[in-house]
């Protein structure tokens, strides 16, 4: 055992923290961290949200997940598809980090930063947890096994390794990234793990991995990642001591959540806010802001109960005009009326204390509009989402009716513009919720949102005078109802982008 320092008696230990201690949460000195969550299935938009605020923020976590997820951000006449690399990324002054909560496909995030560099984007400043868990190819393989055993009753998993990487992590057999810096501890590693994949994986009918050629594998995948991973929880800490802004970004959704969602049909991490806390490496009382996002209707990807799912004409439109498709699979997303049902609860659970609501144009044309407000379980009406999803199985929407609007909204930019039923309808999600819709998306284009309340920051750098915005820079917040803004770093944000969000 190491022998450990003492201290002389007397000898005043210097503080932790540099400078005065300073009260919790008093006066202006708020951390500002601010998490954004799906209130849904996952494909809210948090994309678009991200890129929204991005302006503003130092650093982007992403705290959970893995390359299951996928945002599409468009940068002018650009398409970038990201599964793992946060989509601050495009921002050059955005550290973008992979917090501990990830589970990470490494030759994945290889090709996804090759991509990005080779299309001018500089990606020294994406860091990856040190103790995030590697996605290993067995992983992979026995998702996909797996899936395919359970037939009709399958997950509908996005066959990533998603699952069984999680499972290793909690049953102690998991590699994590640090692991891969070190071939003696890989080779370790995997002689723990491997004599029981091999039997798993002959259950199913396939060959055990080759130990040496996955030795060698893991090693090259740290060589090449090496520079990249880092101590996140420090790197975040230290950001939030600075005063910088950092946004905790989940990815799925709160209805896929591990222990919230519709169990068995989830992914296998915690999308909610907590989840933020654990894969981001902050506290609870660090947290100034959660930021619910959702869609006007509902979509799902993969199996499992959905009450309000549409199987006609008007189903199909909301899908082709959303373009509901995967990002990751590329797979149809399935397509519903909201459900007021679980948002009540997504909002509890996360400490939802504002939403941004998106896709709202799409339902421009449809009349009526249906919100369910309860189901009918067992002859019972029932307002409390089951978080089964044998429960919810046997749900039967009861629904609230609302008279469309004919005219699109694209160039709408202020609440009191839109028409009147769309007004309606926007108050009653609201009302359902119990917090306030502070920004509204009626297009994937960044100006395309109605900004209703200011946006939920704490922090916002004084507006030097004669406004300040770099050169480069777009009107984006003015457009979307406020100041004209310089980011926190006084560096320009990447002109003309705007994100449309998306996975699985
Ligand atoms: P897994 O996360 O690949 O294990 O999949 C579990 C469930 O979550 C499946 O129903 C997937 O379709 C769903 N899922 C996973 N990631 C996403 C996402 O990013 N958006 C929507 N659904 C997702």
């Amino acid at each position: 055992m190491p022998a450990g320092t003492v201290l002389p008696v007397g000898r005043i230990v210097p503080p932790l923290v540099g400078g005065a201690a300073r009260p919790i949460r008093a006066g202006d000195r708020l951390m500002p961290a601010t998490v954004i969550v799906g209130l849904q299935w996952g494909d809210e938009g948090k994309g678009k949200t991200t890129d929204f605020l991005a302006e503003q923020v130092a650093m982007v976590v992403r705290y959970q997940g893995g390359d299951n997820a996928g945002h599409t951000v468009v940068r002018g006449d650009e398409v970038f598809k990201l599964h793992l690399v946060p989509s601050g990324v495009l921002y050059p002054h955005i550290t973008s980090v992979i917090g501990s909560g990830v589970v990470v496909n490494p030759a994945t995030l290889i090709d996804e930063l090759e991509m990005l560099r080779s299309r001018g984007i500089e990606v020294g400043r994406v860091r990856v947890s040190r103790a995030a868990h590697v996605i290993m190819p067995y992983h992979v393989a026995l998702d996909r096994a797996l899936e395919s055993r359970l037939g009709d009753d399958r997950v509908g998993t996005t066959g990533r390794g998603i699952g069984p990487a999680y499972g290793d992590r909690a049953w102690r057999l998991g590699l994590r990234m640090e692991d891969l810096l070190e071939p003696e501890i890989i080779r370790e590693r995997l002689a723990r793990a491997l004599p029981d994949k091999g039997v798993l994986l002959a259950s199913h009918g396939l060959p055990a991995p080759d130990a040496d050629a996955l030795c060698r594998q893991a090693a090259a995948w740290g060589e090449r990642l090496r520079d990249h991973i880092d101590d996140t929880t420090t790197l975040v800490q230290d950001a939030l001591s600075r005063g910088d802004h950092v946004l905790l970004e989940g990815a799925q959704g709160t209805l896929l959540d591990l222990d919230h969602g519709s169990y068995p049909f989830v992914t296998s991490s915690n999308p909610v806010a907590g989840g933020a806390c654990t894969g981001g490496g902050i506290g609870p009382l660090q947290v100034d802001e959660v930021l619910g996002v959702m869609k006007a209707y509902a979509t799902r990807v993969g199996a499992g109960p959905f009450p309000t799912e549409l199987g006609d004409d008007v189903g199909e439109g909301i899908a082709s005009r959303g373009q509901e498709v995967g990002t990751t699979t590329g797979r149809p997303r399935r397509v519903g009326w909201f459900d007021g049902v679980p948002l009540r609860r997504a909002v509890a659970v996360n400490s939802v204390s504002s939403i941004m609501l998106n896709k709202l144009d799409i339902l421009s044309g449809v009349d009526p509009i249906r919100l369910c407000i309860g189901y009918s379980i067992d002859g019972r009406s029932v307002d409390a989402w089951p978080s089964s999803g044998a429960v919810l199985a046997r749900a039967t929407p009861i629904y609230q009716e609302f008279a469309g609007w004919e005219r699109p909204i694209h160039d709408v930019r202020s609440l009191a513009d839109l028409p009147e039923n769309a007004r309606r309808y926007v108050t009653a999600l609201e009302e359902h919720a119990g917090v306030p819709i502070v920004l509204v998306s009626v297009g994937p284009e960044r100006t395309q949102t109605i900004e209703r309340a200011w946006r939920p920051m704490r922090h916002r750098t004084p507006l030097p005078p004669g406004g300040g915005r770099p050169a480069a820079a777009t009107g984006a917040s003015a457009a979307a109802g406020g100041a004209d803004e310089p980011s926190p770093s006084g560096v320009a944000r990447v002109a003309g982008a705007a994100g449309g969000a998306s996975p699985a």
